[in-house]
Parts: structure tokens; sequence; C-alpha cells
């Protein structure tokens, strides 16, 4: 069954470690997720984004198939589906459809409209036993092209949104979606260390996990950090087995053109990134 992500964050919080939202798009990704969680003993939180909701044909399609898997492959740790940077409608959508936790982004919001929508939004949720995640400061990230520097939180704005009732809060400290960029400056720590000063248990979130050096994971972890997104990072070694099985010529081989075979080592590849993430994020044996 799903759960929200509030007890599993809460946990992690207090042992110190993190539990990483691995992003799904299809069903290969999902099956690997969820057996490298049960195979390494470690809570998951499976991400959808909107445009990969979309993609696997509906929310309603991504939980039949998530509670299908939970059942038939018999995963008993503690798996979270979670809407990933949501609007508001989005996130409406996935409450009606059975997600257990979502996201809303109003980052892009003036704050006090960020702050109106996600106090509604943290009632129904609350109502429901569904966690939430809110966002202060923008997630820099690459849109056409160009790549947009992660905009600094406000520790104070931080605090107003914690204090509405969310369950993690994702805030901006230099942090971006894909690649990082060679003149990347790294992550703020000290604002991370202002806005964990304000908001106290409150789990944060860092996203863009892809390609952040070991040291600062550990030490965004250190403080406070208990959940952290990769996305980008499986769908490089998806990429990259499928492509070395077509470059060598698998596929021509024998019935190696059956999607069984022709995705089986990407899907080997999402599960060895999960695991090394898992490892290094400290959640195994924390189911
Ligand atoms: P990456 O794609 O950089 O790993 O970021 C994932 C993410 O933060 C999803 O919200």
């Amino acid at each position: 069954m799903l759960v929200s992500a509030k007890d599993m964050l809460t946990k992690a919080k207090e042992g110190h470690y993190a539990v990483g939202q691995f992003n799904i798009n299809n069903l290969e990704w999902t099956k690997a997720v969820l057996l490298t969680a049960q195979e390494c003993n470690s809570p998951v939180i499976l991400g959808v984004s909107e445009g990969a909701g979309k993609y696997m044909a509906g929310y309603k399609t991504i939980v039949g198939m998530v509670n299908g898997m939970l059942e038939e492959l018999n995963i008993t740790v503690p798996v979270a589906l979670h809407l990933d940077h949501g609007s508001y409608e989005g996130a409406k959508a996935c409450i009606e459809a059975g997600f257990s936790s979502i996201m809303f982004d109003g980052s892009h919001y003036p704050i006090e409209e960020n702050i109106a929508k996600t106090k509604e939004l943290v009632a129904i949720t609350n109502e429901k036993g569904m966690s939430i995640e809110a966002e202060v400061g923008s997630i820099g990230g690459e849109e056409d092209g160009v790549v947009g520097a992660g905009e600094c939180a406000d520790p104070e704005e931080c605090k107003m949104v914690a204090d509405l009732g969310v369950t993690m809060l994702a805030a901006g400290i230099g942090n971006i979606h894909g690649k990082y960029p060679e003149n990347w400056a790294g992550l703020s720590f000290d604002t991370l260390d202002a806005i964990q000063k304000k908001t106290g248990k409150m789990p944060l979130v860092l996203h863009g996990g892809t390609g952040i050096p070991e040291d600062m994971i550990k030490k965004a972890i250190d403080l406070g950090v208990s959940k952290i997104n990769v996305n980008t990072e499986c769908q490089l070694s998806f990429a990259a087995a499928t492509r070395k099985y077509i470059e060598e010529g698998k596929d021509l081989q024998g019935k190696g053109f059956d999607p069984r075979k022709l995705l089986a080592p990407g899907f080997e590849a999402i599960k060895a990134t999960v695991k090394e993430k898992m490892e290094l994020f400290g959640s195994v044996n924390k189911a």
C-alpha cells in the first residue's frame, strides 16, 4: 500500500540520512526503482512530473501500475507516490487519482499567493493523510538551452511556508535540475544553514540531485536535508546502457530486438544508479 512520505522523512531527519525521490518515466523505471528499494531495504519516493504523468497516459494509469507492482512484486518497504513540481490543478488531479504525496510548486508566484495556495492544499492533504511538499526560491535548470542559476531562498519566507504545516520544504540553495555547468558555484551552505535554523525539524528537500559531488550531498544531509531528488542521472545511465547494447549490434543478434531484451541493460543501469544513491544518502536498511 502506498504511504504518505511523512513518517519516512521524520525518521530520516532524526536519523541524519535522506530518502531518495527517483522520478519515473515508464514501467521499466518504476519496476527498477521499486525492486532496488526492496533489495536495499530502503524507503523510497517515486516522483512523477506533470510531463511524465501525461507521457504515461495519466495519473490514474500510474496509480494502477504502481499499486499493481507493490502487490505483485511483494514490495514491503515504505513507498510514496509523489507529484513532482505540481501546479495547483495538477496537485488536485493527483489527490483525486490516488497519489499518496504531492508537491505544490508555487515558487514562481509572489510569496503571498504561494502561501495562500499552499495553505489550501495543506488543508486538503491533511484531511486525506497525504504528505505535501512546498517550494520557496526557484530551482534553476536548463530551459531552451539557457541554464539559469538556482536562486537562493529567503529563510524568512521558508519559515512562513514551513509554518503552514507542510510535510517537507524544497528551498533553492543554488541547486539546479539537470547537469551542472562547469562554472557552477556549488550549493550555498550558508543559506541552507540559515533555513534549517529558522525551520527546525522541517525535513528539507534538495532538488537537482544529479551531479552534486558526494561531499556536498553529505554536508547537505548534515544541515537538515532529508529528501533528495534524482532524475537526470537515471536517464543518463539508462541511455548509456541502451546505446552500448545497440552499438554492439546486440539488437541484430537472435531475438535481441525483443523489447524485453533491448530494455534490459537500461533497466539494470537504473537499478545500479538507484542503489548507489541509496547508499550515499544513507537510507539502506532504514525501511
Ligand atoms: P535532476 O534531474 O537534476 O536529478 O533533478 C531531479 C529533480 O529535482 C526532480 O524534481
